[in-house]
């Protein structure tokens, strides 16, 4: 990785070398594992019904841990307090649909989606009960929409991968909304 590749460029090999590790074949990794993108592809079925707010579900896609998480409307609506302290708070310079490049990053407001891997070095953050996620690694933050704070390394928020809601209760990964 050469010392002039961007922070988000950088991100996203990162990212995209984990989900190659389950792609199998190198020679035949689909676009999402070589593309400096979003991850789509593999559609894959995924409901949700039963997912209480604020419980954190990870699945496995393509390789890569993919988190849902309902949000509550005070956790929605807070999203605005703190966008003083974000590295990217409007998504410029990070990876996710053009769907949910908005303050929520999601395509419906309490459903949030992302690659639950840290934009630094691929370390797997945590819920943290202060609200956000914390890295354990190096300690970078982000909000629960996967905006990361400037008090540490990272500097690109969390991957929003394709996604389309196909129900009430139901969301496809892999494909665009
Ligand atoms: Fe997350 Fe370094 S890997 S802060």
């Amino acid at each position: 990785m050469g010392k002039n590749t961007s922070p988000q460029r950088r991100t996203l090999m990162r990212v995209a070398g984990a989900g190659a590790v389950a792609c199998g074949a190198a020679l035949l990794l689909p676009r999402a594992c070589s593309s400096a993108s979003y991850p789509q592809g593999s559609a894959l079925a995924i409901e949700f019904g039963d997912l209480p707010q604020g419980k954190l579900r990870t699945v496995e896609w393509r390789g890569f841990p993919v988190w849902i998480l309902r949000r509550s409307g005070a956790e929605i609506e807070a999203l605005a307090s703190r966008e003083d302290g974000l590295v990217d708070p409007d998504s410029r310079a990070s990876a996710q649909p053009s769907g949910c490049r908005n303050r929520h990053r999601s395509l419906r407001p309490d459903i949030f989606v992302a690659i639950g891997l840290c934009t630094h070095q691929g370390c797997t953050p945590t819920l943290a009960s202060t609200g956000g996620f914390l890295c354990p690694c190096h300690s970078s933050r982000y909000d629960l929409a996967g905006r990361v704070f400037k008090t540490g390394p990272a500097t690109a928020n969390l991957v929003i991968p394709a996604y389309r809601l196909e129900a009430a209760d139901r969301l496809v990964l892999g494909q665009d909304g």
